[in-house]
């Protein structure tokens, strides 16, 4: 296939993702969002077409942009999420119009485009596109952060099934990992980010982690032992957090008449499975969780040595478990709705012999969110750098909702400690 054709291929297949997600939505929640900290979807999907528009149409043809007067609405910096459900946005029939509008732009663009990889940087290889699709892909996994947070019979999707897994040891599972010297972050290409490069030379000293992300079975545990109410646990920070916001359980979860955990996901309630990956835990709670448990949260250096690392075959591969695609190894591609159980992706493990470390929960490390040595922001300011040095965490690995094009064991995701709408768990980590 011509790189034409794949990057065409690329965007179709993203777009296919999003107008799935936002098609069982109630049309009065389209345009509203159910917390100031998400936007109303509406303006997501303008949002996408609009970022589309700006690095594939504008930027690179004579052409002006479809909507003069909303450029600023649609700028996540000139219109923070606070105020996105209060000022005046495209309707859902509206956006998906621009999207489709921007998108026939698009296509004829790249069509003409040079993309060999001597030419300039944003084109090279097709880098702006691949971009672009991350983007889209990136704005899917928040769209069902919003979703998740709506209401129930606001949206009810339709969630594919998993393969079965056994829960793994029910207790940590600890990998002695000798450490050494690593290539941390992407060589340029692909798609990687401006705040996953440059690629560098980083001295790993030896550590242990454990073999799977913490089970809800495992937080039961904390729970059951008083975990949420035992300021030993927590830092200061988080204490002071967890007791203004009364925090007892991860989000979406209730206690029934019975004593027994439930959690409602998607608009379902129904009973928590202890063998399921953790999920929608903060920052705050991972760390009480793991200094419960006689441990701590992994470094991000320790989390790619881990993801990564093959003494034997130190390559390049996107994949914990190589260069294959994750179907069949990894819960990613935003179609089971849930993490899934412990075990259920053996063919998944990395070369440490950690298992589900791409897809299922971000995985909170604790390092803060800092640029690598060296960095430079490209192709724009805005990405990453505003959120270098600002209490940001870093997450790794991906998610259920996390896309295959947006996922990759350099990939850094970021958020503040206290939130808790990202799908994400953490796993455990020791000195040696
Ligand atoms: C990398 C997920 C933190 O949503 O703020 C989307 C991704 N950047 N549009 C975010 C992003 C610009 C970003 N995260
Ligand atoms: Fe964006």
């Amino acid at each position: 296939m011509s790189t034409t054709d794949l990057l065409a291929e690329r965007l179709h297949g993203v777009r296919e993702r999003t107008l799935g997600l936002v098609d069982p939505l109630d049309d009065d929640w389209v345009t509203r969002t159910p917390d100031p900290i998400m936007s109303p979807p509406a303006w997501d999907l303008a949002h996408i077409a609009a970022y589309e528009e700006l690095w594939l149409v504008t930027r690179l043809s004579e052409a002006a942009p479809m909507h003069p007067d909303l450029q600023a609405t649609y700028d996540a910096f000139e219109t923070p999420r606070a105020v996105r459900g209060e000022i005046r946005i495209l309707d859902g029939r509206e956006s998906r119009e621009y999207m489709d509008a921007v998108r026939e732009r698009a296509l004829e663009v790249l069509a003409r485009a040079d993309l060999s990889d001597d030419g300039p940087p944003l084109t090279a290889g097709g880098f702006v596109w691949h971009i672009v699709a991350q983007h889209e892909a990136q704005h899917d996994e928040t769209l069902l952060q919003t979703l998740q947070l709506m209401p129930t019979g606001a949206y009810s999707p339709c969630a594919g099934a998993l393969p079965p897994g056994d829960g793994g040891a029910g207790a940590p599972d600890p990998i002695d990992v000798p450490g050494g010297t690593m290539v941390m972050g992407a060589a340029p290409g692909q798609g990687a980010l401006d705040c996953e490069q440059p690629a560098h030379l980083r001295h790993v000293a030896p550590f242990r982690i454990d073999r799977a992300p913490v089970t809800i079975g495992r937080h039961l545990e904390f729970i059951a032992d008083g975990g949420y109410h035992d300021p030993r646990f927590w830092s200061a920070e988080g204490w002071a957090w967890r007791q203004q916001h009364h925090v007892e359980a991860p989000l979406h979860w209730q206690q029934d008449g019975a004593g027994q955990w439930t959690r409602t996901w998607f608009g379902c309630t129904e009973p928590v499975d202890p063998a399921e990956i953790l999920c929608h835990v903060s920052f705050f709670e991972a760390e009480a969780h793991a200094r419960w448990a006689g441990a701590r949260l992994p470094t991000e250096d320790e989390w790619e040595f881990a993801a990564r690392f093959d003494p034997a075959n130190a390559d390049d591969a996107w994949a914990p478990w190589g260069h294959a695609p994750a179907e069949g190894r990894a819960n990613l591609g935003q179609t089971a709705f849930r993490p899934s159980r412990v075990g259920a992706f053996p063919g998944g493990q990395s070369p440490s012999g950690c298992t589900h470390m791409l897809g299922d929960v971000w995985e909170w490390t604790s390092t803060e969110f800092h640029a690598y040595p060296g960095f430079r922001a490209f192709p724009y300011r805005e990405y990453a750098e505003p959120f270098f040095g600002d209490g940001h965490r870093v997450l790794r690995g991906g998610s259920w909702a996390t896309q295959e094009v947006a996922a990759r064991t350099t990939f850094r995701n970021w958020d503040l400690p206290e939130r808790r709408q990202v799908f994400a768990g953490l796993r455990l980590a020791w000195d040696a």
